[in-house]
């Protein structure tokens, strides 16, 4: 057994809560394994202006206060999102509040943006080296005004980051996802893109918004509308799920929160689709929900996405995963004839 499966065997010993910790705890003093050797270029891609050497993030939640996100590059990941951070300090839900339906290859979680806040995130970002690093930003749960909380996330952290993400999407925060409504979302992109842009002295940085899973098609049809009207840089498409689909065994089945992992897939999937022909091809979309090979990497691009990101399954699965699915992914693509993944984005729509 290699080092990665085993501390991945030993991490789930653990309480989910206490083993995330671990886990960051670790990558960010350099213990995980280096990813040896650079990717296959068919692997690489471009995106607002950057070249990212592999399209397979790590999506936000794992490094919530950008404490481990050189490591999680070290591991072999494209990019890596870290947040949600939210303005102040906020300890979040009460524990526990992680639960592992491993039957489902699945978590529920229900965090409630835990999150040290702006400064440290800041005073983290600081220091970067190398690497695509995002930073996605929420509100604080007693916050008066969502739109100068994001605002806050924007001043702060656009000038130490690649792109920014707008979470309205989260199922944890009371209120949140009526932000996906189109005119307070609307009202919040044009904060944030102002926002951004002051701070990085009238350099425009990439403004992200990203969606649940449980949107009604009129949401979906009015988020497509305004994400095509204001020139969005992109979606990330999706969160978590309140929905239950049938079928799950574990007894934290019935666990109030966000369901990610294998019974998302499919579900965030369809959505990233029907968001791409909503969108008719014309905004970048961040496919994430599900994703734990090669195939699931290679099915979102082809129904849309330009990126994709994972995070459950590196629970399940450990650090190993990343540069499997790298592997599948390369030759998945090579073997129908495609000579990079821009060019596979979207062809199931062809
Ligand atoms: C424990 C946990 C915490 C998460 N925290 C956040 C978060 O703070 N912000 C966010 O935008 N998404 C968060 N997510 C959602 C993930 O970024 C991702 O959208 C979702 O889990 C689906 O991907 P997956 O099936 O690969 O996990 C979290 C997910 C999990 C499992």
């Amino acid at each position: 057994m290699d080092f990665s499966s085993l501390s991945t065997r030993l991490l789930r010993l653990l309480d989910p809560e206490r083993a995330h910790g671990v886990a960051v705890w670790a990558l960010a003093r350099g213990f995980g394994p280096r990813q040896s050797g650079v990717d296959d270029p068919v692997l690489a891609t471009r995106l607002w202006d950057m070249v990212f050497p592999n399209p397979v993030g790590l999506a936000a939640g794992f490094d919530k206060n950008a404490a481990a996100y050189r490591g999680a590059l070290r591991l072999g990941f494209g990019f890596v999102e870290i947040g949600t951070v939210t303005p102040k300090p906020q300890p979040g839900n009460p524990r526990p509040r992680v639960f592992r339906l491993t039957e489902d290859a699945a978590v529920i979680n229900r965090n409630g943006f835990n999150s040290l806040g702006l400064d440290i995130a800041a005073a983290r970002l600081a220091a970067r080296g190398g690497g695509i690093v995002g930073a996605n930003i929420g509100r604080n749960k007693d916050s008066a005004d969502a739109v100068k909380d994001y605002a806050a996330g924007a001043t702060q952290l656009a000038p130490l980051s690649d792109y920014l993400v707008i979470n309205v999407s989260s199922p944890n925060t009371p209120g949140l996802r009526e932000l996906q409504g189109r005119a307070a979302l609307a009202d919040l992109i044009a904060a944030v893109r102002s926002a951004a842009t002051r701070a990085c002295n009238g350099a425009a940085r990439p403004v992200l918004v990203k969606i649940a899973p449980d949107l009604t098609d009129g949401d979906r049809r009015d988020i497509a509308a305004l994400a095509l009207e204001c020139d969005l840089d992109g979606l990330i498409i999706s969160n978590t799920t309140v929905a239950r689909p049938a079928g799950l065994k574990s007894s934290f089945r019935d666990q109030s929160g966000g369901l990610s992992g294998a019974p998302l897939f499919t579900p965030s999937t369809e959505l990233l689709r029907d968001m791409y022909r909503k969108t008719e091809g014309r905004v970048p979309l961040v496919g994430v929900g599900g994703v734990a090979d090669g195939a699931g990497a290679y099915a979102k691009i082809r129904a849309g996405a330009s990126l994709v990101q994972l995070y459950t399954a590196l629970i399940f699965e450990g650090s190993g995963l990343i540069p499997r699915i790298k592997l599948e992914l390369a030759a998945l693509l090579k073997n129908d004839g495609f000579v990079s993944v821009a060019d596979a984005v979207g062809v199931d729509h062809r």
